[in-house]
């Protein structure tokens, strides 16, 4: 198959209140990632209206998650830094991908049924084609490479399966309009690294989740040095010691994550962190781990805090950086309407 040039693409939901988990997950790794290749970097407002929200809320979550873009290193000069509203083409695509994606694919998709809940009927059809829009997000860029949390595999091979699809079906308009045997790239997920699900303080089989009904199951990018110490005291371990084999967390879903959490602020292996604390009791490890992740968020947080004064800077970011991203979107669209024959 033809070969592309290397792009990234990315998107986080505003849904506000961003966590830890937001951060190791998915931030950090978007940071780490700009220095190997162009990257978009996306605040999905279109997402979030899949499910019931505020408009009040939503406008400044999407600052608010913009604001951690930048808090947290990523450069909105050297990377692509928008909101997915104001890029029309996500939508036009994802008409295109409509037509091309079957019923059947969706079905099988894990997440809807979660967030639909018992209720099915009674989910909206914009959270049912929610995969089909995070499809026509990347390849609206033809973007190769996707850094994703754990539960967005299946989204992605769907993405692949969509590309896959409309390579296949118009290969010969495709070849004809100039494009060699493919249109669009068949995107990788990027899913690496020691916490790329960060699970709750309270319950290591449940993700770490602002919507949790308890405030201590999760550390808040905004949460002061006191409140982060706190939490961490609380956080639910067993009553052994700290193993010093990566195969002595099997089964302790809770050490687990916090030798997770560790290994990620650290830039480490958990074998590493294990080499270290390793025969610890918990509450030798909870404060160097304290201790980290207050030294870690501290500039974070003070950062936010500042633009969160500013936003007619955060504003002037999201309007720069939409209209970048339509200058790369827009010919691509253009091809996908010739290749189609939607005359234009
Ligand atoms: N569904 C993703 C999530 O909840 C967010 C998202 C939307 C996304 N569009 C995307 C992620 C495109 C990567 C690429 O995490």
């Amino acid at each position: 198959m033809a070969t592309f040039p290397e792009r990234v693409f990315s998107g986080v939901q505003p849904t506000g209140n961003l966590h830890l988990g937001n951060y190791l997950g998915a931030i950090k790794r978007f940071v780490a990632l700009q220095a190997t290749r162009p990257c978009l970097y996306c605040v999905v407002d279109l997402h979030a209206m899949t499910l019931p929200f505020e408009p009040a809320q939503l406008a400044r979550t999407t600052r608010e998650v913009t604001a951690a873009f930048l808090a947290c290193g990523i450069d909105p000069k050297a990377n692509v830094v928008f909101n997915q509203s104001r890029v029309a083409e996500h939508a036009e695509l994802a008409w295109v991908f409509d037509c091309v994606a079957r019923l059947g694919w969706l079905n099988r998709m894990t997440q809807f049924k979660e967030k639909a809940g018992k209720d099915r009927e009674a989910a909206s059809i914009g959270l049912y084609n929610y995969p089909v829009l995070m499809a026509a997000d990347i390849l609206v860029y033809r973007a190769t490479h996707v850094p994703v949390g754990d539960d967005q595999k299946q989204h992605l091979e769907l993405a692949r399966d969509i590309a896959q699809k409309f390579n296949n079906d118009f290969s010969a308009s495709i070849a004809a309009h100039g494009h060699g045997d493919a249109f669009f790239p068949l995107p990788e997920p990027l899913i690496q690294g020691p916490a790329t699900r960060v699970m709750s303080l309270r319950d290591g089989a449940k993700k770490m989740s602002k919507s949790d009904p308890s405030e201590n199951s999760y550390i808040a990018l905004t949460d002061d040095a006191d409140t982060i110490a706190q939490k961490i005291r609380k956080a639910k371990t067993d009553p052994e010691p700290l193993p010093s084999e990566v195969e002595g967390l099997a089964q302790r879903p809770e050490a687990d994550n916090l030798v997770g959490i560790f290994a990620a602020l650290a830039d480490e292996t958990k074998a590493n962190v294990l080499k270290r604390f390793g025969g610890a009791q918990f509450s030798a490890f909870k404060s160097a781990l304290a201790d980290l992740t207050i030294e870690k968020l501290a500039p974070i947080r003070s950062e936010m805090l500042r633009l969160s004064a500013d936003p007619d800077f955060v504003d002037s970011v999201l309007a720069d950086g939409a209209d970048r991203a339509r200058a790369m979107a827009r010919p691509n669209m253009d091809a996908v309407k010739d290749i189609l024959g939607l005359v234009r």
